[in-house]
């Protein structure tokens, strides 16, 4: 079930203010997913991914559990599909599809919303739902802003040739 529209419209403006007050970018990343997470009760478990080199490499998150997906090569699983393409991933059913690296014995849904700055995928938001096919064309919207208006604050491999994100935290 998606969210109303006041939910998603006050979403983004939470965002918006966190991205503009706040200078440290893993407190920007942290922040953000908590709103992603506490907000939507559809969204069971939040995720950034940070490109660095060929692999996606797990930055700040909120769930009931950790992920043993903390580097995920490009190309593989459904986030590395999103990173490789640049385009959103939407699973309506998460076991019906070949490329789906399980996580979570209760997720049956998924969207993955690459991260983009200057042409280069940056990074990805993952959101992984225990409801089947609970993201619809509100949340892809919705995280397509979200992940544009964090995309500077994703620039931890940048020019850098991958420097690793500190810690995985919740
Ligand atoms: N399911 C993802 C892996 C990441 S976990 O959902 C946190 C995938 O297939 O790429």
């Amino acid at each position: 079930m998606s969210a109303n529209a006041d939910t998603y419209r006050s979403g983004l403006e939470a965002v918006d203010r966190i991205v503009n007050r706040e200078s440290e970018a893993d407190e920007v990343l942290r922040r953000v997913v908590e709103v992603l997470r506490d907000r939507f009760a559809h969204y069971s478990w939040v995720g950034i991914y940070l490109v660095e080199g060929d692999d996606l490499v797990l930055g700040p998150w909120k769930g009931p559990q950790a992920t043993e997906h903390v580097r995920i090569p490009v190309g593989q699983g459904i986030c590395g599909a999103a990173a490789e393409t640049g385009r959103t991933e939407v699973v309506d059913d998460v076991s019906a599809d070949a490329r789906y690296l399980a996580c979570f014995p209760s997720t049956r849904s998924e969207i993955v919303v690459p991260i983009s700055y200057e042409g280069r995928v940056v990074g990805e938001i993952d959101i992984d739902s225990d409801e089947p096919s609970a993201f619809g064309e509100a949340d892809r919207a919705f995280l397509e802003r979200v992940a544009l208006l964090i995309s500077p604050h994703c620039l931890v491999g940048w020019d850098t040739g991958g420097v690793p994100w500190p810690e995985v935290r919740r």
